[in-house]
C-alpha cells in the first residue's frame, strides 16, 4: 500500500488505517425501528494512507475509482454526481460539526482501497466512512479516550455521512459493526440504546459462507427510504391505540393487539416484519449462546421468508440463492443479509457440505437467473484500526 501512495502522490504516506465491511447474521431492516441486529465485522474492508500537504488542500484518489479531487479545505460541501469523495468529506464536515473543538489545520494527500467485493450489500461505504472517521478524527484533534465510546461515535460520525452526504437515511448497524467488530465473535446490538455484547460465534464443523447474487440490482436510496418512511407509517397509526416510539417495542402478543389499528396495508406488512424479526434476534442470539446452532439456522431461514414476503426486499436473484441453500443437506439456514435487493446471502453450512453448497447452489443459480454467484468463506474479523506503516 505504501508503494501504491508513493506512486500516486510521489511521496511517503504517514499512517493507515483499516475498517472492515460487515455481514450480518440476523436482524435485518430493524435498526431504524430501534430493534437488536447481530451483525460481525468481516476481515475485508477499507484502507485509508494519508500525509499532509502544505496546499490546504484535500487531494482524494482511489486504487478502485478512476476519479480523483482536489477540495480546499474551507470548501468541504456534498459534491454533485454521486461523487466518491463524498463519503470522505462528509465524515470531515461532520467532525467538525459534532466536535466544534476539532478542525482541519492542514491539507492532506489520501488514497483509499477497498475489497469489500461492490455492489455486494457488505457495507463498503459504511467502512469508507467508518476508516475515514478514525483518521480524521485523530488528525483534527479529537479522541474519546474511552475506547468504546470513540467507537461508537465513530459509528455515528459515519451514520451522519451516510444521511446527508450520501442520501441514504439508513439505521446504524454497519458502521457500528464496522467500528466495534471482534474477531469471531458478532454484536448483538440494541440500536435503540447502543448497548451491545460482543457474543462468540464458536461453530464446531460450521463455516458462515457469503453467497454474492452479483445482481445488477441495488438497494437505492429509494427503495430503502421508502421502507423507513413506511415503517413510520405504521408507528404513527398504531400510537392511536398504544403509545409507542419505535415498532421494535411490540412483542408479538402486542402486535395481535394494535394490527388492526393500521390502516395502510403496505404499512401493516412491513411492521408484521419487524416486529417478528426483533423476537427472531433475540431467540437466535439466545439459541447461539445455548449451542442450538440448528435453531439459529431456523430463524435464519423464516427471517428471509419475512423479507420476502412482508417487507419485499428480497428480490429474485436472492430468493433464487437462498431457495436452492435450503434444499441442500448440511445447510443450518440461509438469508438475505443486509438492505437487500442485489447483495448477499448468508448461510450456515456444515464443512461436509460446503463443496456441495457451491456446486448445488451454483448451479440452480445460474439455471434460474443467468448469472453466476460467488461464495465466500467468512472470516469474521475485528473492528476499525490504526496500522503500522513502513516509513
Ligand atoms: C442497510 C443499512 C442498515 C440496515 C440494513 C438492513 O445495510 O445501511 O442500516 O438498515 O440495510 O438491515
Amino acid at each position: 500500500m505504501q508503494i501504491a501512495f508513493e506512486q500516486a502522490y510521489g511521496h511517503k504516506a504517514e499512517k493507515m488505517y483499516f475498517a472492515p465491511g460487515r455481514v450480518n447474521l440476523i436482524g435485518e431492516h430493524t435498526d431504524y425501528n430501534g430493534g437488536c441486529v447481530f451483525p460481525c465485522a468481516l476481515s475485508f474492508g477499507a484502507w485509508l494512507l494519508l500525509a499532509k500537504n502544505d496546499d490546504k488542500v484535500l487531494r482524494y484518489k482511489s486504487l478502485n475509482m478512476p476519479q480523483t479531487y482536489e477540495i480546499a479545505i474551507n470548501a468541504i460541501k456534498p459534491q454533485p454526481d454521486k461523487a466518491w469523495c463524498n463519503y470522505a468529506l462528509g465524515c470531515l464536515d461532520i467532525i467538525a460539526r459534532r466536535h466544534p473543538e476539532a478542525q482541519l489545520k492542514s491539507g492532506y494527500d489520501i488514497l483509499y482501497y477497498g475489497n469489500v467485493p461492490a455492489g455486494a450489500g457488505l457495507s463498503s461505504s459504511a467502512a469508507m466512512e467508518v476508516v475515514t472517521a478514525r483518521a480524521f478524527t485523530e488528525e483534527m484533534g479529537w479522541q474519546d479516550s474511552d475506547d468504546k465510546a470513540y467507537r461508537t461515535e465513530l459509528a455515528l460520525i459515519g451514520q451522519a455521512c451516510e444521511h446527508e452526504y450520501a442520501g441514504v437515511m439508513c439505521g446504524i448497524m454497519d458502521q457500528f459493526a464496522s467500528a466495534q467488530g471482534k474477531k469471531d465473535h458478532a454484536i448483538y446490538l440494541n440500536c435503540d440504546t447502543m448497548d451491545f455484547e460482543h457474543v462468540p460465534v464458536k461453530l464446531e464443523g460450521i463455516k458462515v459462507v457469503i453467497s454474492n447474487t452479483h445482481s445488477p440490482h441495488h438497494l437505492d436510496s429509494g427503495a430503502y427510504n421508502d421502507r423507513v418512511r413506511q415503517c413510520k407509517t405504521a408507528v404513527e397509526q398504531i400510537n392511536a391505540v398504544k403509545p409507542i416510539k419505535n415498532l421494535a417495542e411490540l412483542t408479538p402478543d402486542d402486535w395481535r393487539e394494535v394490527e388492526k389499528a393500521i390502516t395502510d396495508p403496505v404499512a401493516k406488512k412491513r411492521a408484521r416484519h419487524v416486529v417478528g424479526e426483533v423476537a427472531r434476534t433475540s431467540e437466535a442470539v439466545e439459541a447461539l449462546k445455548n449451542g442450538n446452532i440448528q435453531l439459529f439456522g431456523k430463524l435464519m431461514t423464516a427471517s428471509h421468508v419475512s423479507l420476502r414476503d412482508d417487507y419485499e426486499v428480497t428480490g429474485p436473484e436472492l430468493d433464487a440463492l437462498a431457495e436452492a441453500a435450503w434444499q441442500v443437506d448440511g445447510v443450518l439456514g440461509s438469508r438475505m443479509t443486509g438492505g437487500g435487493f442485489g447483495g448477499c446471502t448468508v448461510s450456515l453450512v456444515r464443512d461436509e457440505a460446503i463443496e456441495a453448497f457451491k456446486a448445488f447452489v451454483g448451479e440452480e443459480y445460474e439455471k434460474k437467473t443467468g448469472l453466476k454467484a460467488d461464495f465466500y468463506v467468512a472470516e469474521i474479523g475485528d473492528g476499525v484500526s490504526k496500522l503500522k506503516i513502513e516509513m
